[in-house]
């Protein structure tokens, strides 16, 4: 996997490039990240990278052209503009049929054509008006060989970068940021950690909050986690008959997600608050029973719209 960040502030990726599971995914060679200089795309003295809005209206709007230009540097022949030429005049534009190619990947038998730079390579701009990122898109780009991420800054990024340039348009939330770099260290944080290998105990993806419970839409995870995952998978109970109904982009799951249930560790009692009893038994299908009760009812307490959004 290859991450390509675009950004007016490259040293503010020093931070997320440099700890943990994004660290360790980088020096194993599971992940590669370039962070790119938007202005290093420029043409003018000043190295302009935004201008005033057309209509009128506060604020400064990113421009076009150094955005391309960086797409386009850093694809090359595999930049939406340029991977489908026939169609740079039409009204759907590059990036709508770029789209539609990555969209009918999951539908591809295997014995059809081989997979396209449209394919396997997401462009994505991130901004408060995109769509929601979830786990399910998480694990969707988690499946892919190449992401390269828009910083978007200031009031706004021209619109023509979503429609012609961007294969996506993403939000992590009701809320506003002076940026999207902090929106792009969190996607790629979220999809490296899905990578296989990324995670010392592969497991550890599986029973998690919003995790897809072995359903991931990484190609091989499954497979390749089966002997550890068949037991995690049955430890979450009822949650396993769901896994086939399993929540996609698309269409939210039959059965809801469950936060994750409360996790102990020694000592058993601290500063007079003692573990659950029920942890010391021994009997693990009492455990199973209570993790499920406790998820359940966290879920109910911090997230009710999970479980009143399942119909
Ligand atoms: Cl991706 N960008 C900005 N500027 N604000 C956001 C966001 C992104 N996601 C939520 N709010």
């Amino acid at each position: 996997m290859r991450f390509d960040i675009v950004t007016i502030f490259p040293a503010f990726f020093a931070g997320p490039l440099d700890y943990g599971i994004v660290r360790r995914a980088r020096e194993s060679g599971l992940v590669e990240v370039s962070v790119h200089d938007l202005r290093d795309f420029t043409h003018d003295r000043h190295r302009t990278v935004d201008d005033r809005p057309f209509g009128g209206g506060e604020g400064m709007v990113l421009k076009p052209e150094p955005l391309f230009e960086a797409v386009e540097s850093v694809l090359g022949a595999a930049a939406p503009a340029a991977i489908v030429p026939s169609l740079a005049n039409s009204g759907a534009g590059p990036s709508a049929a770029f789209r539609a190619s990555n969209d009918a990947r999951a539908t591809k038998s295997a014995a059809s054509a081989p997979p396209t730079p449209a394919d396997t390579t997401a462009v994505i701009l991130l901004s408060a008006s995109g769509k929601l990122f979830r786990q399910s898109v998480a694990q969707r780009l988690a499946g892919l060989e190449r992401i390269v991420l828009l910083c978007g800054r200031y009031e706004g990024v021209d619109e023509r970068v979503a429609e012609h340039l961007a294969t996506d348009e993403i939000s992590i939330g009701d809320f506003v940021l002076s940026g999207g770099e902090l929106a792009a260290a969190l996607v790629m944080d979220a999809v490296t950690r899905l990578l296989p290998g990324a995670l010392g105990n592969e497991a550890s993806a599986i029973e998690e909050s919003f995790s897809a419970r072995g359903d991931s839409a990484t190609p091989d995870r499954t497979t390749r986690g089966e002997s550890v995952t068949a037991d995690r998978i049955a430890l979450s109970g009822e949650t396993a008959r769901a896994a086939h109904g399993r929540e996609t982009e698309s269409a939210p799951a039959a059965e809801p997600l469950l936060l994750d249930y409360p996790h102990y560790t020694r000592p058993a009692e601290f500063r007079g608050w003692p573990i659950p009893e029920t942890l010391l038994s021994g009997n693990h299908e009492e455990i199973r029973r209570w993790r499920r009760q406790m998820a359940l009812e966290k879920t109910r307490r911090n997230r009710p719209d999970l479980l009143s959004s399942a119909t």
